[in-house]
């Protein structure tokens, strides 16, 4: 099986990589660089010890995306590109509408056109809005209470490929829709690249650690949560890049929907006690007021993905926080 991966040397898609080469299949993988960096391509080859073969095209350009796809013969593509910053996404719709949405239909077009059926879509938890539930399923309506573009792109291509799925109905398409990613590959040579203006906790929380932030703004205390503060359902990364796996193998005609998460719910403070807690330092930080269009809780009802892709999470909160770690510590 050959497997090409849009946006294959960003943050998931090189995680989702590894854990392809691990298991003996084919990547390829095509991104035009502008979030990730080429250099992942040989730590891919530190872990796997193959150097997946590299397409630097812009889904965009059509004609370099079907050179690719007309000469790839691929089974199966991963549809990670995507740009998503919310906060740029505000400023800049126009931007996130045309790479997001013009890139995927470029995509769809281009696999149509060499017979490839078979795609998986990067969506998020953002497509449920605000479901005035905290543990949302699959089944639910989306579309409602996204506050920003980059919700908006994710919500507006998953009803893309559900059209795409009526007129072609030999197309095989799984939407996965992620909660919070988190964590790093356990050698450190892989993780969240913490150079551009991160919004997501995370990244910031490692910006705080390593002295580039003087301290992480916790966005609201006042949540009918554990300790008032905002409660997400963090996913480990390489669980997520085996979720990949297990959607890919139960692959049928038609649109598939999972939720790629742990069912659990953390809080900010309890991140920052966990960050602590693994790096031994104290993690500076203060109470603001909350940041609009936050829901307090939010996290995934896992029951179909365990059911029908036999996918559980394995890697914890402790796990993600010791990955990090080890990541900023090999960060060049
Ligand atoms: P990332 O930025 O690390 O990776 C995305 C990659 O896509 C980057 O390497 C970027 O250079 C590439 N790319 C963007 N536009 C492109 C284009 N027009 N042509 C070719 N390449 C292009 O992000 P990530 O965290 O790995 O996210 C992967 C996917 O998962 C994205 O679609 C993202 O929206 C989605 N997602 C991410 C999160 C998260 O918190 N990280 C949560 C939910 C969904
Ligand atoms: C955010 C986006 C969502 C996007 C997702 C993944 C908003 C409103 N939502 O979701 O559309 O799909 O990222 O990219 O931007 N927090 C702080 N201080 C910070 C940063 C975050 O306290 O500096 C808190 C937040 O209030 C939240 C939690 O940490 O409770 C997680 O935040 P974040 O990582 O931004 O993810 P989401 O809010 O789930």
């Amino acid at each position: 099986m050959k497997i090409l991966l849009t946006g294959g040397t960003g943050y998931i898609g090189s995680h989702t990589a590894v854990e392809l080469i691990n298991l003996g299949y084919e990547v390829e993988l095509l991104d035009n660089l502008f979030n990730s960096k080429i250099t992942v391509l040989d730590k891919i080859e530190e872990i796997t010890g193959v150097k997946p073969v590299f397409h630097k095209v812009d889904l965009l350009d059509r004609a370099g995306l079907d050179k690719v796809m007309a000469e790839g013969h691929y089974d199966l593509v991963i549809h990670f590109a995507g740009m998503k910053a919310v906060g740029e996404s505000v400023e800049k719709p126009l931007k996130y509408y045309e790479n997001n949405i013009g890139g995927t239909i470029n995509l769809l077009n281009s696999m149509k056109k060499y017979d490839v059926s078979k795609i998986i879509f990067s969506s998020s938890a953002t497509v449920y809005g605000d479901q005035g539930v905290e543990e949302v399923k699959e089944d639910m309506q989306t579309g409602i209470g996204i506050t920003n573009p980059y919700g908006r792109t994710k919500f507006m291509i998953e009803e893309i490929l559900k059209d795409v799925s009526v007129a072609n109905p030999e197309f095989q398409i799984v939407i996965l829709r992620y909660f919070n990613p988190v964590g790093a590959h356990e050698s450190g040579l892989l993780g969240e690249d913490p150079n551009d203006i991160p919004n997501n906790l995370m990244p910031i929380i490692m910006k705080v650690s390593t002295g580039e932030l003087d301290k992480l703004k916790v966005y609201g205390d006042d949540y009918d949560t554990v300790d008032g503060t905002g409660m997400r359902d963090y996913i480990h990364v390489v669980d997520l890049a085996r979720g990949h796996v297990a959607a890919m193998m139960k692959m049928e005609e038609g649109v598939s929907i999972y939720n790629l998460g742990t069912g659990e719910a953390t809080s900010v403070l309890q991140m920052v006690a966990a960050f602590e807690k693994a790096s031994g330092k104290k993690l500076p930080y203060e109470i603001v007021g909350r940041r609009a269009g936050d829901l307090g809780k939010i996290y995934a009802n896992v029951e179909k993905a365990w059911r029908e892709l036999d996918f559980k999470t394995e890697l914890t909160i402790e796990d993600a926080m010791n990955d990090t770690i080890n990541y900023l510590e090999h960060v060049e």
